[in-house]
């Protein structure tokens, strides 16, 4: 570790201690960021892990909505964002008010969800066309669309909760992509924002096609916010902790890694015998990449950016929160 960051990450420790804090990073952290955390994980085991902490302080080394949801399950503790305007650009395609109500559907392709476009419609606009259809809320969204939703959902469950529903139709907000491949996976008919990620769904089948050449002995390993012809044509489709999961259990000692490069980290300390080739090299999230050791010193020693959210809208969001941490994963 260079010695700027051995010192900074000595006065985290330090302060971390002093209040009460524990450090959660998701797996697409800056790599000297995952290795100062208490605890580094993909959206389904932070929120899990948040819920269940027994501390003062969560420092939340991630994005705004991962914030928002370990305060929405923990309105006594402290939580704080290091770079308050490190958000997520897909969780700000759906809102839940608007004007327009007008959307488009793509028939005749076996697999191909209802589409409604984003930013010209609401979440609102999308519930009234579809009266008792439950909404699925990937946990890439805002408080406020969580509060006007059923269940949540991360990459990890996103079938098991659909298939834990009881009626047949259900709409899922806001990312296309996972909404198509919840589709492939289950019988019931899925109503889907047009929301993407755009570090997932710059990846096309050439891309894969290239790798495959390239890396002729690899399995590729693909998140599901990639395109469903990326995903048909990958090995293994999971979240980022299930690709640990994979790669570690896996005989295989070549991988072709389909997600935001932050993961390869954990992969390689991981599994020092094997090797992890990116999809893509720029499978970058600017805004996981935001954090800094400083930025986390920075937010302990100023108790900055505290992320609450108020009460009228934290409790129906917890409901749909609480309702997917209730289904076993
Ligand atoms: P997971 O770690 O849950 O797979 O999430 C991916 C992601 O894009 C979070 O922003
Ligand atoms: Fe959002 Fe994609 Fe970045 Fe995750 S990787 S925070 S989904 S933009």
């Amino acid at each position: 570790m260079p010695e700027k960051n051995s010192v900074l990450s000595e006065e985290i420790l330090h302060l971390k201690k002093e209040r009460n804090a524990i450090i959660l990073s998701h797996n697409y952290q800056r790599e000297e960021v995952q290795d100062i955390a208490d605890f580094v994980g993909d959206s389904l085991e932070l929120s899990r892990t948040a819920a269940e902490l027994d501390c003062d302080v969560i420092v939340f080394c991630g994005v705004h909505f991962m914030a928002e949801s370990a305060s929405i399950l923990s309105p006594n503790k402290t939580v704080l964002l290091p770079e308050l305007d490190a958000g997520c650009p897909m969780a700000d395609m759906i809102q839940v008010r608007g004007v327009r109500n007008v959307w488009k559907t793509f028939p005749g392709y076996e697999i191909q969800p209802v589409f409604v476009f984003p930013h010209e419609f609401t979440l609102r606009d999308i519930k009234a066309q579809y009266p008792g259809a439950p909404v699925v809320a990937y946990v890439n969204t805002t408080a406020d669309v969580k509060a006007e939703s059923d269940i949540c959902c991360t990459s990890a469950n996103v079938v098991k909760i659909i298939e834990s529903i009881p009626e047949e139709r259900v709409i899922c907000i806001p990312d296309r992509n996972l909404s198509m491949w919840a589709q492939k996976n289950t019988k019931k008919q899925i109503i889907s924002w047009d929301g993407f990620c755009h570090v997932h769904d710059r990846v096309t089948k050439d891309d894969v096609i290239e790798a495959r050449k390239k890396y002729p002995n690899a399995l590729l390993m693909a998140h599901p916010e990639c395109r469903i012809e990326v995903l048909e044509l990958a090995d293994h489709v999971t979240s980022t902790s299930g690709m640990l999961r994979f790669a570690s259990a896996s005989d295989a000692k070549e991988f072709i890694v389909g997600t935001e490069t932050g993961l390869m980290h954990r992969l390689r300390k991981e599994n020092p015998e094997k090797t992890f080739y990116p999809l893509r090299k720029d499978m970058i999230c600017p805004n996981m990449k935001k954090t800094t050791l400083k930025s986390v010193l920075t937010a302990l020693r100023e108790m900055k950016h505290i992320i609450k959210v108020s009460e009228e809208i934290r409790i129906p969001a917890k409901r749909a929160l609480d309702r997917m941490l209730s289904i076993k994963s």
